[in-house]
């Protein structure tokens, strides 16, 4: 297999990793970072570290320049209206966190919240906590044979009552995309919040939140080749409005006094404390790096590696893949043969590939597993990270079947 990636060698990690002989097949989990963004993590060190919002002085000025700077760089890569619109959390995680808090306030014990069947537990249990304190109804949507939301089952689902419906736009176990226009238009049909885990689904492409519509959209630096440790809400400017402040302390605040506070509205208002300020930095980066690269190329080699993986897996009739992914993260069981030796077997190989539950154990439940494998492919991989994992797989096979 040639598939060669011209985009590798601006990834040390991916190369210290193979002169490790370990083949990194886990991008969907954190991604290897570009020379570029490590490079702007370290030079807001090495120039001089300084806080934002704060300080008059130079270094503080050119640590809120830059930090403000991937506000923008997020909300020109989401096509948000506003710089202001973009939130800066601690992870995809604490973002769904923070929704959950925030938007308490909007339900009455009774209004249903809709989930699908496919969430990854971040997306999940805020929504079923919140839930079990106000009296509210979760419910679920459930999924078509090929892994995508049931469009017909879910116009039965979300109605009248459904005040939030929070979908992933792309599983992390099924590597599909999720019809989420057509999800999007039946909540708003229904005047309910709508909220997306674009966590996986940002890596794939540009995704514009005008167009899509939603009233949230959230992601992780670490997955879009950015650092970990900060994490992306987009907000729509009237549902921004909806969120209570969750966190209080230093910079959310425009005054205060020993019997009250008058809180900022969004971004500040969110972002409570010292934000993470060199992994903001990062992310900038990270969006610099990925803008200066041809998108058709990286469209067209992601496509090339997803359709080599496919057919690689399609040599093994044992082998069934969950889902119908049309991404390059591929979940997999194989008949007869326990996970874990797989995974055992693999890792002993110098694979480095996901096994367990996906932190989506109720998507694992309802297609009748109980923990898969997963590749996961980024754009540094190329043809012969392939060949060794297939060489791998065969092995191991030969051992356990
Ligand atoms: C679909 C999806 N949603 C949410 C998350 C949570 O992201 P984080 O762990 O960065 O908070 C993940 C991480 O694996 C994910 O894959």
């Amino acid at each position: 297999m040639s598939l060669h990636s011209p985009w590798r060698a601006d990834f040390p990690g991916i190369l210290a990793l193979e002169t490790e002989h370990q083949t990194y097949l886990d991008s969907a989990a954190t991604a290897q970072k570009p020379q570029s963004v490590i490079d702007a993590i370290t030079g807001y060190y090495l120039h001089g570290a300084a806080n934002v919002h704060r300080a008059q002085h130079v270094p503080g000025e050119r640590a809120t320049r830059a930090f403000e700077g991937t506000r923008e760089k997020v909300s020109q890569w989401l096509n948000a209206p506003d710089p202001a619109q973009i939130i800066f959390t601690h992870g995809a995680t604490e973002a769904f966190n923070l929704l959950a808090y925030g938007l308490a306030d909007v339900f009455q014990a009774g209004d249903e919240i809709v989930i699908s069947a496919a969430e990854h537990h971040a997306n999940l249990l805020p929504w079923q906590q919140l839930a079990l304190r106000k009296q509210l109804t979760l419910r679920v949507l459930p999924l078509a044979d090929d892994g995508q939301i049931d469009l017909q089952q879910a116009a039965e689902v979300v109605g009248p009552r459904t005040r939030l419906l929070a979908v992933t736009q792309l599983s992390n176990v099924l590597g599909g995309w999720q019809p989420l226009a057509r999800l999007l238009e039946l909540g708003k049909a229904h005047g309910a919040i709508t909220v997306v885990d674009g966590a996986q689904g940002v890596v794939h492409g540009r995704h514009d939140v005008q167009q899509l519509g939603c009233d949230f959209y959230v992601f992780s630096s670490h997955k879009l080749y950015g650092p970990d440790g900060v994490g992306v809400i987009y907000g729509e400017a009237q549902a921004l409005k909806q969120l209570r402040h969750w966190q209080f302390g230093g910079e959310m605040v425009r005054s205060a006094t020993f019997e009250s506070a008058e809180f900022n509205p969004a971004p500040l208002g969110f972002e409570a404390g010292t934000p993470p300020i060199s992994s903001v930095i990062g992310l900038g980066a990270a969006l610099d790096y990925l803008s200066g690269q041809n998108p058709t190329a990286i469209a067209a080699h992601e496509a090339a590696l997803h359709k080599a993986l496919l057919a690689g897996f399609s040599q093994y009739p044992q082998v069934k893949i969950l889902g119908q992914p049309e991404v390059a993260l591929v979940s997999f069981v194989v008949d007869g043969v326990h996970n874990a030796d797989l995974a055992h077997l693999l890792t002993e190989q110098g694979i480095a590939v996901r096994v367990g539950h996906h932190c989506a154990m109720p998507l694992l439940k309802s297609l009748g597993q109980t923990g898969a494998i997963r590749v996961s492919l980024g754009l540094y991989n190329n043809g012969n990270d392939l060949m060794r994992f297939f060489n791998a797989f065969d092995q191991a096979l030969e051992l356990l079947q």
